[in-house]
């Protein structure tokens, strides 16, 4: 187990911001876990779960507390395939790009459209990771996790997670900080997809005169459409898509945005990056922060100085969409440190 002491939080994340954490711990196996909790206990500081940083972004006086940055890889065959259904785990500190590109090798579907989301697989469970029509509620089977209160390993089972839209028991609730997410198990079917897809995926699709649906083809196409459009985190400061959408739930609610020109999407969803858009902030940057050109739900930091500097910007692009159409944007990705 390395420990290091006093490293900033700007070198963790990918939107390159926030002050020193006391210590950070990489977690190489499952044992690590445990006697990183006994560290944690005996020096009476709080912890924080990190994958590969990117959708959190760290505060300007840091954190004075202990980083474990999730390094625990692995991946196989849980159960064999029966009837064209298998179930695939993935360590948690495995790149969730990597796990769904195992998966569509194998000639899976169920998470093929989750591909190219930066991040680790422990971090899908914990904000239910989708794109493209899917998330990880839809295939995921349960978790393995050491639990920090009763300090053992517990299996969870999807529906004791609570998943909804980009919610669940792990970043909500009384539970928040509870569970360290070592092992992700999915079940997943073999054989090509149905059309219609989500409608940017079938444009592609489309326009590329592809017709042959495997779960490869879609995975290509998807990183297809994510590399057109979402700054890659290696190369460009960011978090991904900022603001969270918007959900209408009631049917008044809905017609009213309607007679205002606004889209509603099925269900109720209002695409924030529309309302970013069409309030004249595409391109725009503000306190070094800059509204993506090509997806204006996305900010990156092109100048930006400090977490104070973020929140400035956040702050007036919140204010001129609401002043614009009268809904509060929330931001999307979560927070670390003072
Ligand atoms: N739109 C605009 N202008 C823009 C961007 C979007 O008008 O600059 C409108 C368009 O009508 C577009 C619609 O918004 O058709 C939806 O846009 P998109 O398909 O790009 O998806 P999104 O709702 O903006 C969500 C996720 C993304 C995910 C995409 C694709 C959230 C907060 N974001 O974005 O996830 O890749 O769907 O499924 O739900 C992320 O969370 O970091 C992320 C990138």
């Amino acid at each position: 187990m390395k420990i290091r002491e006093n490293i900033a939080i700007s070198t963790l994340t990918t939107m390159r911001l926030g002050g020193n954490a006391r210590y950070v711990i990489d977690i190489e196996s499952e044992e690590d876990v445990p006697a990183a909790y006994a560290f944690a206990d005996e020096h009476e500081l709080p912890i924080y779960i990190l994958g590969s940083g990117s959708n959190i972004i760290g505060r300007d006086k840091g954190f004075n507390g202990i980083i474990l940055v999730n390094k625990i890889r692995g991946m196989g065959i849980e159960t064999e395939e029966s009837e064209g259904c298998i179930e695939l785990y993935s360590y948690s500190g495995e790149l969730l790009d990597d796990f769904v590109r195992y998966s569509t090798r194998l000639g899976f579907s169920g998470i093929e459209a989750l591909s190219a989301i930066p991040g680790t697989v422990g971090a899908a469970p914990v904000q239910n990771v989708g794109a493209y029509g899917q998330d990880i509620s839809q295939t995921i089977v349960s978790v393995r996790a050491y639990d920090n209160l009763f300090e053992d390993f517990v299996e969870i089972p999807m529906v004791d997670m609570d998943l909804s839209y980009r919610h669940s028991i792990f970043n909500s609730g009384k539970d928040v900080g509870r569970y360290f997410i070592t092992k992700v198990v999915v079940s997943l079917k073999r054989g090509e997809l149905k059309p219609p897809f989500y409608n940017s995926l079938q444009k592609y699709l489309d326009d590329n005169d592809i017709t042959e649906y495997s779960p490869e083809t879609i995975r290509q196409a998807v990183r297809a459409v994510r590399e057109g459009k979402l700054p890659d985190p290696a190369e460009i400061a960011s978090s991904g898509s900022f603001f969270k959408n918007v959900y209408l739930t009631s049917d008044i609610d809905i017609k009213t945005a309607e007679a205002k020109g606004i889209p509603v999407w099925d269900g109720g969803k209002i695409p924030s990056g529309w309302l970013v858009e069409n309030a004249g902030l595409k391109g725009q940057t503000f306190h070094g922060m800059r509204v993506w050109d090509k997806a204006a739900l996305v900010l990156v930091n092109e100048s930006a100085h400090s977490y104070a500097d973020l929140a400035a910007a956040r702050e007036e692009i919140i204010k001129q969409v609401q002043a614009k159409y009268g809904y509060t944007l929330e931001q999307e990705p979560m927070e670390l440190g003072e």
